[in-house]
């Protein structure tokens, strides 16, 4: 119903899981995709390999390290000379209940996750800006909604990029940039392959639709929300969770 001709845009850990899916989805919509990685080179290879278009174009990028932020733009911006999208989807997790959780922990969790996602955001506002055009969409989590045991920091984080998306929303609509979150529930990504059959199965029992969620589950609502067709919602958070938490 939609297409992405002729956008560029940007996914931040496009190399495996959710984001890897997200730029196969984007390539197939049209529009020339610059993803990132963070240390699996060889993974963002195979991913641009699949790739139909020829114009798309990989770099590494650390979230915890401001330098690796900005020079990743920068060679993005030099060859691409626009930024319509940026689809913030890298994140980490560090679990522990919070009675034993590190301090350093809950910093690193924060500082790759909210601060990332802030640095990446800045990144691409001038440009998004000037050329009164522009779609930002945040991977949030279910959890950052309705709060998990042991996730306490990655909770708070994704919390408060929901927030920040909202703030970004309210800012900057007037210049026609959007800022929307994509909440997932439990995606089949290598994180949830370790579930042993019977942890699955107890996932899966507390879902409306009975099953986990698959990578393209969440491609087509951050595709939707990138394009055109989605112009006159911004401050918005899509839930694609399978009626986890309704
Ligand atoms: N999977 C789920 O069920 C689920 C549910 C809710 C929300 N989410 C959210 O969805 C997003 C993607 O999750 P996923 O499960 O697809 O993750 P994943 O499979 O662990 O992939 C993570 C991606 O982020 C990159 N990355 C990791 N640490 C980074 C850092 N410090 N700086 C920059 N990039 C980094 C990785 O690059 P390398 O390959 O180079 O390491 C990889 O491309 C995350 O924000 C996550 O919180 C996932």
């Amino acid at each position: 119903m939609f297409n992405l001709e002729g956008k560029k845009i940007v996914v931040t850990g496009g190399s495996r899981g959710i984001g890897a899916g997200v730029v196969k989805a984007l390539d197939s919509l049209g529009a020339q995709v610059a993803f990132t990685y963070s240390s699996r080179k060889e993974s963002a290879e195979a991913v641009l390999k699949e790739l139909s278009g020829n114009e798309h174009m990989i770099t590494q990028l650390n979230l915890s390290d401001e330098e690796s932020i900005t020079t990743a733009f920068k060679e993005i911006l030099t060859k691409f000379g626009q930024i319509d999208g940026l689809v913030n989807n890298a994140g980490i997790t560090q679990d522990q209940i919070l009675l034993r959780m590190k301090t350093d922990d809950f910093d690193k969790v924060l500082n790759t996750n909210l601060r990332g996602t802030y640095l990446c955001t800045k990144a691409v506002l001038k440009p998004m800006v000037k050329a009164r055009n522009g779609s930002v969409v945040h991977i949030t989590s279910v959890v950052g909604q309705m709060g998990n045991p042991g996730q306490a920091n990655y909770a708070a984080s994704k919390a408060g990029v929901e927030a920040f998306s909202k703030s970004l929303a309210k800012e900057l609509g007037s210049r026609n940039v959007r800022s929307n979150c994509v909440a997932p529930g439990f995606i089949e990504t290598e994180m949830t392959n370790e579930l042993s059959d019977d942890q699955k199965q107890k996932l899966i029992g507390g879902l409306a639709l009975e099953r986990l969620g698959s990578v393209d589950d969440i491609a087509s609502a951050v595709a939707y929300l990138l394009s055109d067709n989605s112009s006159y919602i911004t401050g918005q958070t899509i839930a694609v969770n399978g009626g986890l938490y309704v």
